[in-house]
């Protein structure tokens, strides 16, 4: 029988493979934060007892302190800067802050140099995140050769890899030229991968380096106003009407955004959003301060806006939470406001910021948590093994939040290799305490395990 809940094409390498039969034992954790605490026996990488005895013999143990078990994260969008910039992250670096963060896998973007619009950079890439071992590590193709907005990747070659290619974006960069959108839709229809676009039209964001408003006039930076981002969403919706086949928003960070999705979703157009935490708490009230580490692209906005985020990704507007980890070096941040890149990590302080925000505050509760951070972008992606239910014979992609613990962000304590979060000295109510990967613990006690012994 075909196993279509896992999709290694790589196995798991030396002493850091699950071994044949290992048995991990999960002492103590609350499924989806309901009801008794369980103990959770994995063997052989997959959930084999959910109700297990506490004198159970395994392998390892860990305790999870009546923690709340959730599915092991998925995020659609990171940079984890590997092939090119390993100064300010790896690989390596990244899947350890990933697992920190709960994460089992995660996507990262083609803006890397070289750009990841061939199949050998994706297979380098995957198979250096399969090595690591820490969290699954998709590689993003791009959709036009060397992000120059001017030719369509051979999605096919990307697809049929071993790195089994099945997003492509050039985020950082709209594909703005309509025609090539649409060529790269009606290409995309064929293969069932998702096109993720960056919305913003760069004929209106120009030297622009904050949202345009009465903040950004006060200040005298050059504005990024809400229609650079709604009108691409617009014209994007339209063509995946008209040419039949999905496109997804990243980074949604508008009210008018929401509307246009709305809308969109109203008439069945496969259109699909992501948005991040940073544009769901945080405004562009932060740049009084001219701090580079509060630039970003889409820049922070207004508290209309963050309201209206938080609603749609409450009521399924939105489809889920994406960080958009964005790790540069101080070199590219603590600069004058506009000569710092844009960017701000993420990866390690999501699951506690919608902790914080939806479940804290009481809107909603930890399956819905489960939903917008683990089964919905496995869904979009069509991920197999990740985003499952907690179910016996699952695969072990699982982690445990400490629903109650009391920490303080700092970039300094962070496993990626940059600092630059906008949460700095900032507290938290909730934290990932484990994150299992396919068996493995992946994160204990909050601290990441180590890599494969020559990536260390
Ligand atoms: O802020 C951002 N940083 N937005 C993007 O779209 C790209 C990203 C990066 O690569 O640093």
């Amino acid at each position: 029988m075909t196993d279509t809940t896992t999709d290694r094409a790589y196995p798991a390498t030396g002493a850091l493979a699950t071994a044949e039969n290992a048995t991990l034992l999960l002492t103590n954790v609350r499924p989806y934060g309901e009801g008794e605490p369980v103990n959770v026996l994995i063997r052989d990488g997959r959930i084999a007892d959910l109700d297990a005895a506490d004198d159970t013999p395994a392998d390892d143990t860990v305790d999870g302190h009546g923690g709340v078990l959730l599915p092991g994260l998925v995020d659609m969008h990171v940079h984890l800067r590997e092939p090119g910039r390993e100064d300010t992250e790896t690989i390596a670096t990244g899947s350890a802050a990933a697992a920190k963060g709960g994460f089992t896998a995660v996507f990262t973007m083609a803006n890397t140099s070289p750009v990841m619009d061939q199949p050998v950079i994706a297979e380098g890439v995957w198979h250096k995140g399969q090595h690591t071992n820490l969290c699954d590590v998709h590689p993003v193709g791009s959709i036009t050769k060397g992000l120059a907005g001017e030719e369509l990747t051979e999605f096919g070659m990307m697809a049929a890899s071993d790195a089994k290619v099945r997003m492509f974006s050039d985020d950082g960069k709209c594909v703005a030229d309509p025609l090539l959108m649409r060529r790269a839709i009606e290409y995309a229809k064929g293969l069932d991968v998702l096109l993720a676009q960056h919305c913003e039209e760069p004929r209106l964001t120009e030297g622009a380096v904050a949202h345009e408003g009465e903040t950004a006039a006060r200040l005298g930076l050059r504005g990024w106003p809400r229609v650079a981002e709604e009108s691409i969403v617009a014209r994007d919706a339209l063509l995946a009407r008209d040419y039949g086949n999905r496109v997804h928003i990243c980074h949604a960070s508008t009210e008018g955004t929401v509307e246009l999705l709305k809308w969109a979703k109203a008439q069945d157009i496969p259109l699909s959003a992501e948005v991040t935490p940073h544009h769901l708490i945080l405004t562009d009230e932060r740049l009084h301060t001219y701090d580079g580490v509060n630039r970003v692209n889409p820049p922070l906005r207004e508290e209309r806006d963050t309201l209206a985020l938080r609603q749609a990704l409450l009521d399924g507007t939105i489809d889920c939470v994406a960080t958009d980890h964005a790790p540069h070096g101080s070199e590219d941040k603590c600069v004058e406001f506009e000569h710092a890149k844009p960017g701000m990590l993420g990866l390690e302080t999501s699951l506690a910021i919608i902790a914080e925000t939806f479940v804290r505050s009481g809107l909603a509760d930890w399956r819905w948590v489960a939903k917008v951070m683990s089964e919905r972008p496995a869904e979009l992606t069509r991920l197999p093994g990740h985003g499952r239910p907690i179910a016996v014979g699952e695969p072990a992609n699982l982690c445990v939040v400490d629903p109650d613990a009391a920490w303080t962000a700092h970039g300094a304590d962070m496993a990626s290799k940059a600092e630059n979060t906008p949460y700095e000295g900032m507290g938290f109510g909730a934290r990932v305490r484990t994150t299992v990967l396919r068996g493995r613990v992946t994160c204990r006690d909050g601290e990441p395990a180590a890599p494969a012994p020559d990536l260390a």
